[in-house]
């Protein structure tokens, strides 16, 4: 069905049409959704372990030997620039534990993409920030679940949140601003700090997003009763300091932005599990062990390292590419209350073409 090796291991429809996918013309899938954006991940390890990502014991990590090198990611990203990609933003794991990062984002600035930026933990943020802008890189996303030390302590077990404090105002002074905050809501265990991260953004100016948790936990704990709803977090924030949407509701991005009324500053919701933007997306995902993964919550992925290391030329490389795009589905499905199984009835889900919890936790995938 394919001229190039496909996928190791990785679980795909036999069907999936990803054959008949274009080999020339924009990066597209067969929805239509022309795909600028990409995440790529360096790593799949972290230094922290958040509890709705990874679980706090042994986590097993891909072994190095598997993990793409700097090389090979820079003749991806190559590839994706000549697809058409604009925007590219590099995740982990934790990407700034890998050595050799601040070279590999010299890298990718060389090959002029319109937007470069960098999701992290910001633990060693404050440290690799003016190296991080000498070499290119336009803007952090940091990610922050607690305003409170203790807690900070008890969802993210590692690390503090002076250190990441310390970073965000660490890059905005190297110029890596305006640094977007990530903050995903657990019913019960963070969520009585909305109005405090409103607060928040509001006196720093750091637009802080709202991230609804997905079933994306390594731990397979995820459980639709601990979502916070985007609609409620306006709800709760609109009420105090009155927001009002900004920018265009066609816009590809994922979180869906307001402004406070008074003008200082910006929230943005991120409500992947109530209110799912799948219509507009236009991102795909390179994992740090060289697959493209075509939708956060999708298994069905197609490794390109078996074409780099095989001797694959670039056109092959690009080939392997838009025949993930083009097999991606419509919508991811977790808005339906019916489908998401259980891993215990996986295999089920899966025989079924039913939606099941993805097999790589959100470390693994980069966000
Ligand atoms: N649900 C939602 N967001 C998650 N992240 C990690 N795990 C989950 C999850 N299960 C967030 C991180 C980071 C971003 C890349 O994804 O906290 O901010
Ligand atoms: Fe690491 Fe980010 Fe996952 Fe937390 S959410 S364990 S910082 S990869």
């Amino acid at each position: 069905m394919t001229t190039v090796p496909v996928s190791i291991g990785a679980r795909r429809a036999p069907d999936d049409g990803s054959s008949t996918a274009p080999h020339d013309g924009p990066l597209v899938d067969r929805h239509g959704r022309v795909h600028t954006d990409v995440r790529l991940s360096v790593t799949d390890r972290c230094n922290f372990r958040c509890a709705h990502c990874l679980p706090d014991d042994d986590v097993a990590f891909t072994p190095r030997a598997d993990v793409l090198s700097f090389p090979e990611l820079t003749r991806v990203a190559t590839v994706l620039r000549d697809l058409g990609i604009t925007t590219v933003r590099v995740t982990g794991g934790e990407p700034l534990i890998r050595a050799g990062v601040v070279d590999f984002v010299r890298s990718l600035a060389g090959l002029g993409f319109a937007d470069l930026s960098l999701t992290t933990n910001a633990s060693r943020l404050a440290a690799l920030a003016p190296g991080l802008a000498d070499a290119g890189l336009d803007r952090v996303n940091v990610s922050c679940d607690s305003l409170r030390p203790e807690r900070f302590a008890r969802i993210r077990r590692r690390g503090e949140l002076s250190e990441v404090l310390a970073g965000m105002d660490a890059a905005e002074a190297a110029g890596l601003g305006p640094v977007k905050v990530n903050v995903v809501l657990l019913a019960g265990q963070n969520d009585d700090e909305v109005l405090d991260f409103a607060r928040f953004a509001r006196d720093t100016g750091r637009p802080v997003r709202f991230i609804e948790f997905m079933p994306l936990d390594a731990a397979g704990h995820w459980d639709r009763a601990q979502v916070v709803p985007g609609r409620e977090v306006h709800r709760r924030i609109h009420a105090t300091w009155p927001l009002e949407p900004v920018g265009d509701p066609a816009d590809p991005a994922p979180a869906t932005r307001y402004r406070f009324a008074d003008g200082q500053g910006e929230i943005g919701l991120i409500s992947s599990v109530t209110e799912p933007f799948c219509g507009t997306c236009n991102r795909l995902r390179i994992t740090a062990d060289g697959a493209v993964r075509n939708c956060l919550f999708s298994d069905d992925e197609r490794s390109i390292r078996a074409v780099l290391r095989s001797g694959g030329s670039d056109a092959e490389v690009a080939l392997a590419v838009r025949r993930a795009v083009w097999g991606k589905r419509a919508g991811h499905g977790i808005d339906d209350p019916t489908l998401l199984q259980p891993r215990a009835t996986t295999a089920t889900a899966t025989a079924t073409g039913d939606f099941h919890h993805p097999r790589r936790s959100m470390s693994a995938i980069g966000g």
